[in-house]
Parts: C-alpha cells; structure tokens; sequence
C-alpha cells in the first residue's frame, strides 16, 4: 500500500477507468511514461468479485502503483466486501463508479443511475471505509436526465463528504440514460466545466478533480493553476499516451526531467512483454495499446501497420515490436 499522501499528490494526474482499456497491460504501459500519475483499473463490479469469486480480475503488476480500484455497485455489504478484497490485493484505492451510463446489468444497479439516489452513494462509502484502510473514492458526474445539475451536484457532494469521502473526480457531463449508448453520453451531453469550478469553491477541502473533454498537458495544467485539485483523462490519454504522459512528471509533478520518451517506454516494455509470451499471454494483448504511442510522428503509420498486422500471430514476439520501432524516425533524423 502506497502512503496516503502520495496518492492524493499522484491525482493531481490520472488516467481514467476506462473498460476494456485500461487494463493491466496499458497501465505497465502508461506508468512506464509516468512514474507519478495516479491509474485506474477498469470497473470491476463488486458481484463479480463477491458473488462470482472472479478473483482474476484483481491482477495487476507490482510497477503499476500507485493504482487504484475502481468498483461497481449499488449494495453497501457488497461494495464493503469488494472492497476488502481489494485491500488484500494491494490496491492503493478503491473507487467507487458513479458515471457509467449503463443503469442495469445482470449483476445489479451500478453508475451514473446512482447520481438519483445520493443517499444509497453515501451508505456505500460507508460501508466501503469502514472495511478498508485505504481512501475510498467516488468518481461521478454533474447529474442525469432531467436533473438539475445545480442542485444535485453539490447535493451529492454534500452527502459523499458527510460520510467521510475526501476525494472526488466529476465527469463534468450529465449522462441522459434513456436514449443515448455509452458512447453517445462520452460526448453529447454539453460538458460544464464552470460547475466544477465552483463546486472547490463550496467544498474547499474536498480534494476535487474534474474529467472530460481534457485532450492536452496543457489544458490539464490550466485547470490545476485555476485551483481544481486534480485532472483526469481519459481517451487522450489511451490514444496518444506519450503526448500527455511523458512530460507529466516533469509539468504536472515537477520532478526534474529528462521526459521518458516513447521509444523508451517501448524498451522498457520488452521485458514486460517477455514474461507475458513466457506465461502464454500473446502478444496483441499488450501492442494493441501501445498502437498511439508515436501519433503524429513520422514513422507513426508503419509502427501502427506492423503491430496490427503481425502481433496476432501465434509466434509474433519482442522481435516484431523492434522492427515495428526501426519504422519511427527520431525526431533528430526527421
Ligand atoms: C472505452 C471506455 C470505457 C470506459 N469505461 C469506464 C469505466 O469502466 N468506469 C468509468 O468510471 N468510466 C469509464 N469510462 C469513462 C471515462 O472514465 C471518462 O470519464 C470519459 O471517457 C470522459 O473522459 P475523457 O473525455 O478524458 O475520455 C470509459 C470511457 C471509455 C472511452
């Protein structure tokens, strides 16, 4: 378990949850561009580990910290159980998902539906702190439907607090669940930054990041100046990881540089993925991250043509993502 103030200092950066992506191979990726920033694991819900027993889907790599849990869920002993177990699995934080857009699955009431109903979210921390010792989060959004973000935000807020939650990150988007797919509720609905500004007004001591929308260091870096806590990104990140992460702990944590740049996090992959072929993992399960890496740069196409042409096949190994990299000019040669 990471100290407490080094992860509330690695949330002034994070990637987000993202499903399907940010699994344990994109985030040995992304914390080989940055050894500060604070990563999520995808949502994983809390029946399928409590009910289901799917214990796999606590694995993760030692390198990967600080990392944290994120959780879906609506029953406050579930949710405490979950959380429990992913204590024991070493997580340096357990997250709980208020903002995905799916309202029901086989396994229950999970998300941004949770935004309706503030005071089952604060019996759910509840629960979850009083089962672990490591900070339990909230992830949400600014509202849903036809709700009025204005007073449920700081409603919400007000709630989550009382029960003990120091830290909080706001997709500043509401999510419309009738009517639109996940997709759709990622970009439609009108992102209101302002709102979150304010809310670290009225919460002063509320550790508070926002998400959404955020595709540069940039525009990450004016929202700390402007006093929010900690930015959160999500598909930028996934898509073009060396352009928001390697100069992250040089901008956003100020450790001295050098920046590691995307040829280096490659290298430092190869032993990563080495030990994945040797367990019998393929090796797509690790290049189809890596597939942004070089966005923008000459050579970037050919990296992306290698990998996805080659890194299916049952013997492709190490091998192939070296050629893949003779393909990228370094900037000096360009
Ligand atoms: C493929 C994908 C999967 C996602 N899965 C989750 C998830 O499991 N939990 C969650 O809280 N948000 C999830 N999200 C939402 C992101 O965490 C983030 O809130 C959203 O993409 C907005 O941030 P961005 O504009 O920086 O991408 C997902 C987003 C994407 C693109």
């Amino acid at each position: 378990m990471t100290d407490k103030s080094l992860i509330t200092k690695a949330a002034r950066l994070s990637v987000a949850p993202m499903m399907d992506w940010t699994d344990r191979h994109c985030r040995v990726l992304h914390r080989h561009l940055s050894s500060e920033s604070l990563l999520y694991t995808e949502m994983v819900t809390a029946p399928a580990l409590v009910r289901g027993g799917a214990m796999h889907l606590l694995d993760y790599s030692p390198e990967e910290h600080p990392v944290a849990l994120q959780l879906g869920g609506s029953d406050p002993q579930e949710l405490a159980q979950a959380a429990r177990l992913g204590q024991e699995a070493g997580y340096d934080e357990i997250n709980l998902n208020v903002g995905c857009p799916s309202d029901r699955v086989q396994s229950g009431t999970f998300g941004a539906v949770l935004m309706k109903d503030p005071a089952l979210v604060a019996r759910c921390c509840a629960a979850m702190r009083r089962a672990v010792n490591i900070e339990v989060t909230v992830k949400c959004r600014i509202g849903v439907d036809d709700q009025d973000p204005e007073e449920v935000l700081p409603e919400f807020l007000a709630q989550v607090i009382a029960v003990g939650i120091e830290r909080v990150t706001v997709h500043a988007r509401k999510a419309w669940l009738r009517g639109l797919s996940p997709k759709e509720n990622r970009d439609i609905p009108p992102l209101d930054y302002d709102l979150v500004m304010r809310m670290k007004g009225l919460f002063p001591s509320l550790h508070l990041s926002v998400n959404g929308g955020i595709t540069s260091l940039v525009q990450a870096e004016e929202f700390l100046d402007r006093g929010l806590d900690g930015v959160m990104i999500g598909r930028a990140a996934y898509h073009q990881p060396a352009d928001l992460l390697s100069a992250a702990d040089r901008r956003v944590f100020g450790r001295p540089g050098p920046d590691t740049t995307a040829e280096q996090a490659v290298q430092k992959m190869l032993p990563y993925i080495e030990a994945h072929l040797s367990s019998g993992g393929r090796l797509n399960q690790i290049t189809r991250h890596m597939l942004g890496l070089f966005a923008g740069r000459p050579g970037a196409r050919h990296w992306r043509r290698v990998l996805s042409e080659g890194a299916h096949k049952p013997d492709a190994g190490p091998e192939l993502v070296e050629r893949a990299l003779s393909e990228i000019v370094t900037p000096a040669a360009a």
